[in-house]
């Protein structure tokens, strides 16, 4: 049954890592939830039970966000299925490790297909629910500290990540008169699997280049989403949320620093 006074929130990419992290949060904070799944349904309905033992109402969607007909299908079952929408929470989303030099096509258009066309698509479904809601709403876009800086071999993902960025900046300002608000979270080294590490501790891990010494955790991104999705954020909108432990600030201490070549190459 749906509680018509409770919240609802859409998140993709909601079977593992950061995007069952933030579905959690947000059954925490009394967000009925729309599971978006892509790859294991097994996982995603784990999530769901995790979810539910917060006392919410989840529903489960298979959704390929590369998928461009499918995105307004999925949000607007989502939608009716709830009876509203009030959040978006991007979190779907594939890496990269070729030199730009041996990318082929295909593999550019996948990369920019998954982080940048399906997050549009999405932000542009969810929103005109939320402003037909009259609720306003919250969209968060997951994107990466590769929003703003380059990585070598990561040339796709750079270019989506930077898009999503500043398409959150732009969606921020059409859609603050909805009181839509718009963020992008951006996070640094996560043990998920997109970095060969699923739901490993980062206790322990060691890495030198970052200030505060180890890698994140999944829900300390889940964490921040939560945040600037609720009443406590109200006035936050168009930022990027850095969460990386500091490794953006190394840039000119990793220049003076690194002792070999290594770096130019993924
Ligand atoms: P993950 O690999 O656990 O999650 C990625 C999710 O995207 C998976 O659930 C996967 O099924 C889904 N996905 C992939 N292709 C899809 C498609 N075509 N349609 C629908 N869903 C699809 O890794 P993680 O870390 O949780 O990634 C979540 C987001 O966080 C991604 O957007 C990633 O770029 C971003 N991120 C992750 C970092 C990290 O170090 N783990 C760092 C910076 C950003």
């Amino acid at each position: 049954m749906t509680n018509a006074s409770r919240p609802v929130a859409v998140v993709t990419g909601s079977e593992s890592g950061i995007g069952r992290a933030t579905v959690v949060a947000l059954a925490q904070d009394g967000f009925d939830v729309g599971l978006c799944w892509y790859a294991d349904e097994s996982k995603a309905q784990a999530t769901a039970r995790e979810a539910a033992e917060h006392g919410v109402r989840t529903e489960l969607r298979r959704l390929d966000v590369t998928d461009v007909p499918a995105i307004p299908t999925v949000v607007d079952d989502l939608a009716d299925t709830f009876g509203r929408l009030d959040v978006l929470a991007n979190v779907a989303g594939i890496g990269s490790s070729t030199l730009l030099l041996d990318v082929d096509y295909p593999q550019w258009r996948s990369v920019i297909a998954t982080d940048l066309d399906g997050p549009f698509l999405l932000l542009q479904a969810a929103a005109r629910h939320m402003i037909a809601g009259g609720r306003g709403g919250r969209i968060v876009n997951v994107t990466s500290v590769h929003e703003h800086q380059p990585r070598v071999g990561a040339g796709p993902y750079c270019a989506a990540k930077a898009g999503l960025g500043l398409l959150t900046q732009v969606a921020a300002l059409e859609l603050g008169e909805h009181g839509i608000t718009v963020n992008s979270v951006a996070p640094g080294e996560i043990t998920t699997a997109m970095t060969g590490q699923e739901d490993e501790s980062p206790e322990g891990k060691h890495r030198p280049g970052i200030p505060l010494g180890r890698p994140g955790d999944a829900r300390e991104i889940a964490a921040i989403i939560a945040f600037l999705c609720s009443p406590k954020a109200a006035y936050v909108t168009g930022a990027s949320w850095v969460a990386d432990g500091g490794m953006l600030r190394m840039g000119p201490m990793a220049g003076s620093h690194l002792t070999s070549d290594d770096w130019r190459r993924p």
